[in-house]
């Protein structure tokens, strides 16, 4: 407890741990219904003998200050006028009615988390890690986790990467953060973004102080022309899954953007967010392995295992890697090592894989209901970005519109939808047309059924 008690003597010391007790419960800082230290360890904490404790705990309860409780040790009193603890708030009512179905995409089902699998790695990432480990840690990672990074990433996404040119960050998220602030020291104002895309990443880059410029987005992915149209020289694309639209960037397509990159020197910045979730054929690989000079690659785990755990890596070109550490020291210092060191422990006992194919196996059926159902129940209504990634696009018909009334019928039916509009970096006029994201990784089968049956029963 925070309290100052001075004196000389044991009983000038008693008088003075008094008179602090007293005016913090006058006050409020301990409120009535708060518990006391037992003397043992209030003594300890202030360096007063246990005596000196007991003798004014004895005081104060004479005093009606303080109350005791048989064996439940010393607590603060209600005094006329005192400040109490408020009691705790009343558990939230239990929601009544068919829970709704919200479409949310980039959400993996987060009850698949591997717990038991998770806490063995952290037990056993915390006895290994020597003491010297609890320092302040290396703000590019830990190295274990970084050998087992490069391994992963050039097995499964064919990223060209030593160990030691990865640093890891929590998440995509501060992946870019970390990018734009060493872009902006390099001079750089603007970035180029897709459009439709990730509408959060506008005041992150904003943060850093570079102005996001959208760049259109067509069945190919990235418009690579009106890239090189805007004079910006770096872009932010997913060429895995284009979120949101859901295409798969094309061969054509990614030799022109490395072609861009390399006639202006300019920065492709790919964000791998669901880059392994490719259900019909295998993923294509990363865009960094045909030019790491020009692509700063990054992903994390959290849509493999969980966002909550803000565990990510990015893998910058050699010229900016020491910039990249530097920015990553400056903002906070490093990773949580033990962390990281359960990441480590997870990947080399082969748990990640596991994770990506049950993942894969369930994800890929999810996928395949919610198809099935919207097709069923929405006669000419057409489905794309299935291929990979956790959300498709639903183009639903014309008698389904006007968009307010399918939207109210969703709502009337409790489902929630999203349209393509909420995605648009560059805000013009509503759009007609009934296009909406949907994500289904997170909602199990029957979910999806009663969801999809549930909006067309309401329409
Ligand atoms: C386009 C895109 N990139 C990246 C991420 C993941 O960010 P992070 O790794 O910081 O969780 C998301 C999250 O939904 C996303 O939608």
């Amino acid at each position: 407890m925070l309290l100052t008690v001075t004196g000389t003597g044991p009983r000038s010391r008693a008088r003075a741990l008094a008179a602090a007790l007293r005016a913090a419960v006058r006050d409020g800082t301990l409120p009535a219904g708060t518990r006391l230290p037992p003397s043992r360890e209030l003594a300890a904490d202030l360096r007063l003998s246990r005596g000196v404790v007991t003798e004014v705990y004895g005081q104060l309860l004479a005093e009606g200050y303080l109350t005791a409780r048989q064996g439940a040790g010393t607590w603060v009193a209600e005094l006329p006028g005192a400040v109490t603890v408020p009691p705790p708030a009343p558990p939230p009512r239990p929601h009544s009615g068919p829970p709704p179905t919200d479409f949310r995409p980039g959400l993996p089902d987060l009850s698949l988390f591997p717990r038991a699998a998770w806490s063995a790695a952290q037990r056993q990432a915390l006895a290994q890690l020597p003491d010297a480990a609890l320092d302040y840690p290396d703000p590019r990672g830990l190295p274990r986790l970084r050998e087992e990074l490069a391994r992963l990433l050039a097995r499964r996404r064919g990223v060209a990467v030593h160990p030691d040119g990865i640093v890891v960050c929590a998440g995509v998220s501060q992946a870019l953060t970390l990018l734009a602030r060493v872009l902006h020291a390099r001079g750089h104002r603007r970035i180029a973004v897709e459009d439709p895309g990730s509408p959060p990443q506008a005041p992150l880059f904003a943060a850093a102080g570079l102005k996001t410029v959208g760049v259109p987005v067509d069945g190919e992915g990235v418009d690579v022309a009106a890239l090189r149209a805007t004079g910006v020289r770096a872009v932010v694309v997913t060429p895995a899954h284009q979120f949101p639209h859901g295409v798969v960037l094309s061969a054509a397509r990614r030799s022109e953007l490395l072609d861009w990159a390399r006639s202006c020197g300019g920065l492709v910045v790919e964000d791998d967010y669901d880059g392994e979730f490719r259900y019909d054929r295998a993923p294509v690989g990363a865009l960094q392995g045909l030019a790491p000079d020009q692509v700063a690659y990054t992903g994390s785990v959290s849509k493999l295992l969980a966002p909550a755990l803000r565990l990510g890596w990015v893998v910058p070109p050699p010229a900016l890697l020491e910039e990249l550490v530097e920015a990553k020291r400056t903002a906070d210092l490093g990773t949580s090592v033990p962390d990281q060191a359960a990441l480590a422990a997870f990947a080399a006992g082969g748990r990640l894989d596991r994770q990506l194919r049950l993942c894969q196996r369930a994800y890929r059926a999810r996928r395949d209901v919610l198809v099935a159902e919207l097709t069923a129940a929405f006669p000419g209504l057409r489905v794309s970005g299935i291929a990979a990634g956790l959300h498709v696009i639903a183009e639903f018909p014309a008698a389904a519109g006007p968009r307010a009334r399918l939207e109210r019928a969703a709502a009337e039916a409790g489902v929630r939808l999203r349209h393509l509009d909420e995605y648009a970096i560059s805000k013009g006029a509503p759009s007609l047309r009934l296009r909406y994201v949907l994500g289904y990784a997170h909602l199990r089968e029957p979910v999806l059924r009663a969801g999809v049956r549930a909006l067309a029963a309401r329409l």
